[in-house]
């Protein structure tokens, strides 16, 4: 059924049937920072300040790529239900806004994803020794292209020591070790467990290093433990995260607008949702982009263009375990729709 003859504010009321699907988009730290505000003729797409991070996402990059990620899931999951709206972009930062969602004559052409949307998931755990297969690296390097990017194909043993030296930093920064704790999600007694943040189970970490986890990003132990060595341990135990077959997906863009850093996360969710249909998972690592140490050596590693720079920083492949075995990453809205 479509809703042509419907009044705006019954078709952007209809946004509420897949805003639960819609939170599934993929984003930094699953901190969901969305918020839809309901006008009388749009539906504003903005963030809430307190979800954004802080030293994680310096440059508030993964903020804009992740509202981008969640406009496109919005829009997949309406044209999934047959609501005719359009997005139009309108970025203002004072306003905490992106953009808004507007009634249209009819709903874009269902393209059959919202399964995917449920499906896809973050893989942080070690690889099949598989490559990608072209096709799919050629698909994405198209999707790119159409969206004015650049995709960048690099090999996971040239990124390598990039990724080394990333989580060395990564791992080394106080601000940024707290707030990882402050977002994980160790034990299933933790009273967000089911609503955001990184669990345990798509951490990929054993009960023992959870443990280890929570007690050594604990900011006394933290302080005590890092001149004797601790930062080298911890960059250790993230080996799946560094090691492994697949290849390193980077979307370069142009220029310094944040607003193409949300078509950006619009056109990462198009590649994630196509090389999850074909079995590929992708795992992020924003860190080499933000690490002052690689960030350069990672732009000439992708032959970027002067006035080009790194957007977003995919490791792709084939895991080694079933994701879909672990329960997801779960949403505020979720829990909310559940709870009631
Ligand atoms: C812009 C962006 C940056 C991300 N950066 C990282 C990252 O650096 N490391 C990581 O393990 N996951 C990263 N992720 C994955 C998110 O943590 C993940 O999407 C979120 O926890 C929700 O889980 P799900 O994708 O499995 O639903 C990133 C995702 C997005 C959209």
């Amino acid at each position: 059924m479509t809703d042509i003859d419907a009044t705006p504010t019954s078709t952007l009321d209809r946004l509420r049937e897949v805003t639960g699907t819609a939170a599934r988009a993929a984003n930094a730290h699953n901190t969901q920072p969305w918020e839809l505000r309901y006008r009388c003729d749009h539906v504003e797409v903005g963030w809430r300040p307190e979800y954004a991070l802080g030293p994680s996402d310096p440059a508030h990059r993964d903020l804009r790529l992740s509202l981008g990620t969640y406009v496109e899931t919005l829009m997949i999951c309406a044209a999934g239900a047959g609501i005719p709206v359009d997005y139009e972009p309108d970025f203002d930062l004072a306003a905490a806004r992106v953009g808004r969602i507007v009634p249209a004559a009819r709903p874009a052409t269902d393209s059959g994803r919202v399964a995917d949307v449920e499906g896809r998931r973050v893989w942080r755990g070690p690889w099949l020794p598989r490559q990608v297969p072209r096709y799919a690296v050629e698909l994405a390097q198209r999707t790119a292209a159409e969206a004015g990017f650049r995709l960048a194909v690099v090999s996971t043993e040239a990124a390598r020591p990039l990724l080394v030296r990333a989580y060395h930093w990564f791992f080394g920064e106080a601000g940024i070790a707290a707030e990882l704790l402050a977002w994980a999600r160790l034990t299933p007694r933790h009273p967000k467990y089911h609503s955001d943040g990184l669990n345990d189970v798509m951490l990929v970490l054993s009960r023992a290093e959870a443990l280890a986890m929570r007690m050594f990003f604990a900011p006394v132990v933290y302080r005590a433990l890092r001149p004797l060595g601790l930062v080298r341990l911890l960059t250790a135990l993230s080996s799946s995260a560094t090691s492994g077959d697949g290849v390193v997906l980077v979307v370069l863009g142009k220029g310094d607008d944040p607003a193409r850093e949300v078509e950006a996360g619009r056109l990462v969710t198009r590649m994630w949702l196509d090389l999850f249909r074909d079995g590929v998972y992708v795992h992020p690592q924003s860190h080499v982009i933000d690490c002052p140490g690689t960030l350069g050596d990672l732009a000439r590693l992708c032959g970027a263009e002067e006035g080009e720079r790194p957007l977003v920083f995919f490791r792709v492949g084939y895991p080694a375990a079933d994701p879909a075995a672990r329960p997801r990453h779960p949403r505020r809205e979720a829990t909310e729709h559940a709870s009631v």
